[in-house]
């Protein structure tokens, strides 16, 4: 069974998103397969890298369609990203400084701050994505 395990409650009902949003968990699960598997930083890191990569990419194609839909909650929601990626740089300075090595509960934070984000805020925009068309 995998560390984090995708369910339907975290559709947002657009494929893009979802698709997005299944990576992100993928990304995850290779971390934690990676620190389970007492691998080092030579492929931590590059994990690392990547999933800041591609959340900072797939948070602008939310904030990118909000803008597009004048979504209400786009300031929040937006604000909620820049705390996620600043944490993220956060742990990749370490990781690039100290050759610092991925524990259980810096996992366990990008899992619940994930699972929480896209069960909670990430539902908030669903209807006024799918009311402008998309799916
Ligand atoms: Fe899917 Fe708002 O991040």
């Amino acid at each position: 069974m995998a560390f984090m395990e995708w369910k339907d409650s975290y559709s947002v009902g657009v494929k893009e998103i979802d698709k997005q949003h299944k990576t992100l968990v993928d990304m995850i699960n290779t971390l934690h397969q990676a620190l389970l598997d007492k691998k080092g930083l030579e492929t931590q890191k590059p994990i690392i890298d990547g999933m800041v990569q591609y959340a900072v990419d797939h948070f602008a194609t939310e904030e990118k369609y909000m803008v597009r839909f004048k979504y209400a909650n786009y300031a929040t929601h937006k604000e909620e990203h820049v705390k996620f990626i600043q944490k993220a740089v956060d742990l990749k300075k370490v990781s690039d400084s100290k050759g610092f090595i991925v524990t259980i509960s810096i996992i366990n934070f990008l899992k619940d701050w994930l699972n929480n984000h896209i069960l909670v805020t990430d539902q908030q925009y669903a209807k006024c994505f799918q009311d402008n068309g998309l799916k």
